[in-house]
């Protein structure tokens, strides 16, 4: 098994509508937007490798067997509540996979992750589950997510998160060195209070307007 993988997309599209996130000025229809169509570039990648099945089709001149995903196999699952900016662009890729939540908070002494929500389909063990978190920052909460996830078995997990900090990239895999991570970037390092620098200050906050 490989172990420890990072993905870092640096596609320029990316990394252009990043830079404009980062931007203390961006207001949050447009943040919310921005997160939105990232989602879905990173989602290109993340599922680069999704089974895939045929349906008999007609196109106007002939019959064909033709591509398609087995998207029924696929579970998003959000880390609340920034999950929910990357969830939205990840439905408009495969609208037809199930979803969980699970509920985590961070102790502002502490740090540490407390869990208040967990909810995941019945049907897990026969899914794929891509666990969106746009901040991976201590990687606490990441941890805390990915232990509760284990024990209900899906067939495999990757994690996607928009920005990481080599603290949280270290921490991540110390515990979960088979769970592959893709990013647009890991920045340079967390502050004392647990911020991604540079960043782009509290990403619930600016995805909901509630600062
Ligand atoms: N969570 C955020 O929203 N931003 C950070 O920089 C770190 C954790």
């Amino acid at each position: 098994m490989t172990t420890r993988q990072i993905h870092v997309i640096n596609h320029p599209m990316v990394q252009h509508k990043l830079t404009i996130m980062r931007e203390k000025g961006t207001k949050t229809g447009e943040f919310r937007s921005l997160l939105r169509e990232i989602s879905m570039l990173l989602g290109y990648e993340v599922m680069r490798d999704v089974p895939m099945t045929t349906r008999r089709i007609e196109t106007p001149v002939a019959q064909m067997d033709a591509p398609v995903m087995a998207g029924k196999d696929l579970a998003f699952i959000s880390i609340m509540r920034a999950g929910q900016g990357i969830l939205d662009g990840m439905l408009r890729l495969v609208p037809t996979a199930t979803v969980g939540h699970i509920g985590l908070y961070r102790d502002p002494k502490t740090l540490v992750a407390v869990e208040y929500y967990f909810k995941v389909p019945k049907d897990i063990q026969d899914r794929d589950a891509i666990v969106l978190d746009p901040m991976l920052a201590t990687g606490h909460s990441a941890v805390a997510a990915l232990d509760r996830l284990k024990e209900a078995k899906p067939r495999s997990i990757k994690f996607v998160s928009l920005l990481c900090a080599p603290e949280g990239v270290e921490y991540f895999h110390e515990y979960h060195p088979d769970v592959p991570i893709y990013t647009a970037s890991v920045d340079q390092k967390l502050n004392e209070k647990g911020y991604i620098i540079p960043g782009l200050g509290d990403a619930g906050d600016r995805l909901f307007g509630t600062a």
